[in-house]
């Protein structure tokens, strides 16, 4: 059992950090900007509350931190309130957020200045695998604070990798989101050109699921896509957020992404019919707009 904070109980935060209590056993306090979401974890999952960041982070052996973006993780790690200046020498910080490999080299820096451990561990999986405990991990650091961090990572996990040095985890997230983008888009112009075909598609993905063109989107998303229900899931906004992490990235390290940002900007067309919260899947809702 160790000593554990988790910052930030929202979709994500709020079921991981219970798995990190009841199936992991640890000794959990949490911190939450709004603290009505604290006060309803504590009586969920038992444990502790603070009013600050650095407050829940004293004591703690090891530190989670899961909120939106580069600029939140910011205010939450660094300054009078943030974790880094409640933590002990000896302690590891373990970030979920996705965010940019940049701010996870810079949260690094400001780690080892106080013989503090970084590890960059954004998750894939959605709510639904953190609701389940089998989230995947991305791990960014040195083996030595990995091997100590993954037991308790474990606890809602399934899959938790090291993929390289600080940064990295956050860098195979891209390569996650890539992936997806270019994907939702295949799945939605094929079920978009099956409707205007006239074919019946549960019928179709019946059997061209089983094929080369079977993916977790389609098992998963053709049948609320083909009732056209968005309003659920991960949502555009995050999605973006993701989108312009990866397109910044690649325009650093040189990489040509042409359909991420092409998929990026079809999310922006999704935003403007109103749909900022629906789920990845909605691409679907742009091409078959009348
Ligand atoms: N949802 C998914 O399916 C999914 C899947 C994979 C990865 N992710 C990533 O995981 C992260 C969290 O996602 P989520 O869906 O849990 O988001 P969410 O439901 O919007 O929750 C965000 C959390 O961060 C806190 N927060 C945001 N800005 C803050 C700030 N400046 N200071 C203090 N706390 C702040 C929020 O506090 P309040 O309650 O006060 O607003 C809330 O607890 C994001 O980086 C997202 O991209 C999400």
């Amino acid at each position: 059992m160790a000593k554990v904070a988790f910052i930030g109980l929202g979709v994500m935060g709020f079921p991981m950090a219970g798995h990190l209590k009841q199936k992991g056993g640890h000794d959990v306090t949490v911190y939450n900007r709004t603290s009505a979401k604290a006060d309803e974890w504590v009586a969920k999952f038992g444990g502790k509350a603070a009013a600050t960041p650095a407050e829940a982070a004293r004591d703690a052996e090891f530190v989670f931190t899961c909120v939106g973006n580069d600029d939140d993780l910011r205010s939450v790690t660094l300054g009078e309130t943030g974790v880094l200046s409640g933590m002990k020498a000896g302690a590891i910080l373990i970030d979920n957020t996705t965010a940019s490999a940049e701010v996870a080299r810079e949260l690094e820096a400001a780690a080892q200045e106080k013989g503090i451990g970084f590890i960059d561990a954004p998750v894939s999986g959605g709510q639904a695998g953190a609701e389940g405990g089998v989230l995947t991990v991305m791990c960014g650091g040195d083996e030595e604070n990995f091997e100590k961090a993954r037991p308790v990572i474990d606890g809602y996990a399934r899959m938790v990798g090291l993929m390289g040095p600080v940064g990295s985890g956050q860098l195979t997230k891209m390569m996650n989101q890539i992936c997806i983008a270019g994907v939702v888009q295949g799945l939605a112009e094929a079920v978009h050109f099956g409707k205007q075909a006239g074919l019946d598609i549960e019928k179709v993905i019946e059997v061209i699921s089983k094929g080369a063109a079977g993916s977790w989107q389609m098992e998963n998303r053709y049948k609320t896509m083909n009732a056209g229900k968005y309003d659920f899931g991960f949502a555009v906004d995050w999605m973006r957020k993701d989108l312009d992490i990866v397109l910044t990235e690649a325009r650093r390290n040189g990489s040509r992404l042409p359909v991420t940002a092409l998929v990026d900007q079809f999310y922006g067309d999704v935003q403007q019919m109103g749909g900022k919260r629906w789920d990845t899947s909605s691409l679907l809702a742009r091409l078959d707009k009348k």
